[in-house]
């Protein structure tokens, strides 16, 4: 069957950063068509072997501290693990977790229904254990992102890719909303199984119509007013909550990420806010055409309203009454994540990467410490501080820029009025300090062993020539690195995140060694450790990073999947394949429980290969239930000896 050019659309890197601009719609027809060129088309997938699982270790061996038998590369309709482990079945979309809501039934969905169950296309993930404040490891709140809907997967007789999203009803568009956000659902591991509570008393889901509030520099802003919120203070919802993180006091940071595609309406091109608008890649005809149905996506109607998305929404997940807060002080573009650090003054640093073509790397420094002891005086740390963007030089050292109203270029001359301003076009004003255009951040995370930061630069085939920098080597990236940046004192306990210096280096450069140019790997690599499109991370209490990755290049016969390195010692940036995902999936999280024994990931849009329908997807992952779609799931991995994994 040939290949369908509506493939269904990986939705994260339509790039508007003006400085490498190349038109918008060229932008979107090369997305739209990655996955169908570089694809199976949905028969060929359907092709693929259903059984993979055990069939392809590689033994141990070289220098790495990893002991697990690698995987081999392969490309399944079913996910595989390494040998001697275990993938265990959490929870998938659709199943029931607040009471009275219904069992999932793909052929009569309601948006009543989906708001109480499991939400679509899991991505970040967390456990907080319980009791809240124990290191418990077998019981905990799983809280998950869910970050946006393939619609062609979700309804049945609506085809697939662009197509289908212009087919959607009034009342799918209702269920995708309820679809989206987030859950916080209680889980348990008995007799070595770990299953969710159905009516765990925890357990929440959070949709683009949950009530929440606006704080920091931003709120009350004449640019958040609405008819709806006169105040600019309470917004309806959060959406596209791609990764995410947690703080020290215990709460849950979610990234709003592709906002964008849901916004629609003449003034895109004609308001008064089009360059602004412009800068965040929203257009006249969005992808999802939400603003058909609903006047608070429609630009025309409700001018504001983007502006009260693209932020770092922050609750508490042990109290499901909590108002989910969007804290503006950590600036507006599309947060992948956000994850926190402690210096040893005790701030707190918040990095963040803008997921997109040429975009930047962020962090956030709290002003003051915070207090273990007090945690009412840790409730509203994250609205008082300092935003800043990196800038990498050439010569290994790197600088934080503060994003800080009457600084520099951020004036009133220059259409910053107050930090608020700054905050709302934080993209604008970060092009003003010189920040350095990245390949696509996306997870940015600390590992706890050695003090350093690790930034997931997914991957940039847009990048020409003359447009490489130092930390952003190589012309159309296609496969992504990962830099590592090291903060004074990072093995210390002196370590210092609110410092505005740092250095620099490339951890890994992703790609097939011997075949793709300016690889960068331990020596030692083998043809199975290698990876593509770096996109979330962990860190295992040894300090070893694990890297999930998210458009593997399946022309190579290389799926998604989850490698394991060392960071330091002899086997330094030596990956190993751990997970294999299955077709059309990429891998999020992953999380550890505190004891290592367990590793959480969430499979994300299983089944979104080209030409891939409700009908005839190209996996039905995991239940492979005849008539019935793919299901985003979260899984577990445990060790079959129940030792700790890695
Ligand atoms: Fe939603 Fe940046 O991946
Ligand atoms: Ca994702
Ligand atoms: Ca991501
Ligand atoms: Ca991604």
């Amino acid at each position: 069957m040939p290949e369908t050019p509506d493939a269904p659309i990986e939705i994260e890197d339509i790039g508007s950063n003006p400085d490498p601009r190349r038109p918008i719609g060229e932008l979107i027809a090369e997305r739209l068509s990655r996955r169908g060129l570089l694809g199976v088309a949905a028969a060929a997938a359907a092709a693929l072997p259903v059984m993979a699982q055990d069939t392809g270790n590689t033994p141990q061996g070289g220098p790495s501290s990893l002991g697990f038998p690698e995987l081999r590369h392969q490309l399944s309709q079913r996910d595989a693990v390494a040998e001697g482990h275990e993938i265990q079945l959490v929870i998938r979309w659709g199943d029931p977790i607040l009471p009275d809501a219904p069992e999932h039934d793909p052929h009569r969905q309601s948006a009543e229904a989906q708001a109480r169950q499991f939400g679509y296309n899991n991505d970040y993930l967390d456990f907080f254990p319980l009791p809240q404040g124990s290191r418990a490891a077998e019981r905990g709140l799983l809280v998950v992102n869910h970050e946006y809907t393939n619609t062609n997967l979700m309804f049945p007789g609506l085809g697939s890719g662009r197509e289908a999203r212009a087919r959607v009803s009034a009342e799918q568009c209702a269920i995708e909303r309820a679809a989206m956000g987030l859950s916080v659902v209680e889980v348990r591991r008995q007799d070595g199984r770990w299953s969710y509570v159905k009516d765990g008393r925890w357990n929440r889901r959070i949709t683009v119509e949950t009530p929440m509030r606006l704080s920091g520099p931003a709120a009350g802003h004449a640019r958040l007013r609405t008819a709806e919120d006169p105040d600019g203070t309470r917004v309806r919802g959060t959406m596209n909550n791609c990764a995410g993180g947690n703080t020290p006091w215990g709460t849950v940071l979610t990234g709003e990420e592709n906002f964008n595609m849901y916004f629609g309406g003449e003034a895109a091109e004609a308001g008064p806010q089009a360059a602004a608008y412009k800068r965040y890649g929203i257009q006249k005809q969005p992808i999802f055409g939400w603003n058909r149905y609903e006047p608070r996506f429609d630009l025309d109607a409700t001018p504001n309203e983007p502006n009260r998305f693209g932020w770092v929404v922050e609750f508490d997940p042990y109290d499901p009454q909590s108002v989910p807060v969007k804290r503006t002080a950590l600036g507006r573009f599309k947060h992948e994540g956000c994850t926190h650090a402690v210096s040893a003054d005790g701030r707190v640093a918040f990095y963040s990467g803008d997921d997109e073509r040429f975009e930047y790397v962020y962090k956030f420094v709290t002003a003051r410490p915070w207090d273990p002891a007090n945690p009412a005086a840790n409730r509203d740390l994250l609205d008082e501080g300092t935003l800043y963007v990196a800038r990498f030089e050439a010569n290994g050292t790197m600088r934080w820029l503060p994003l800080v109203h009457g600084r520099g270029p951020l004036t009133e001359a220059n259409g910053f009025a107050s930090q608020g301003d700054v905050v709302i076009e934080a993209r604008r004003a970060a092009d003003l300090l010189g920040a350095t255009p990245m390949d696509r951040p996306e997870d940015v995370e600390t590992n706890p062993a050695n003090g350093r930061v690790y930034v997931m630069l997914t991957n940039n085939g847009n990048r020409k020539a003359e447009q490489v920098n130092a930390a952003n080597p190589r012309a159309a990236n296609i496969h992504g690195h990962v830099l590592e940046i090291v903060p004074p004192g990072a093995g210390t306990a002196r370590v210092d995140h609110a410092a505005e210096e740092a250095r620099w280096g490339i951890f890994l450069a992703a790609g097939k060694p011997g075949i793709d140019p300016g690889t960068q790997y331990h020596r030692g690599i083998s043809n199975d450790g290698w990876l593509s499109c770096p996109d979330n991370c962990a860190f295992d209490s040894k300090g070893r990073i694990w890297i999930a990755t998210d458009g593997a290049p399946i022309a190579a016969g290389v799926a998604d999947g989850l490698y394991a390195a060392d960071t330091s010692g002899p086997g330094r940036a030596l990956t190993r394949l751990f997970y294999q995902a299955p077709t059309g999936a990429e891998v999020c999280g992953p999380k550890f429980t505190p004891d290592d024994r367990t590793v959480f990931l969430a499979i994300q849009h299983p089944g979104e290969d080209a030409g891939s329908t409700f009908e005839r997807p190209s996996t039905r992952w995991p239940d492979f239930r005849e008539g019935a779609p793919p299901r985003p799931s979260v899984i577990a991995i445990v060790r079959r000896d129940g030792g700790a994994i890695g």
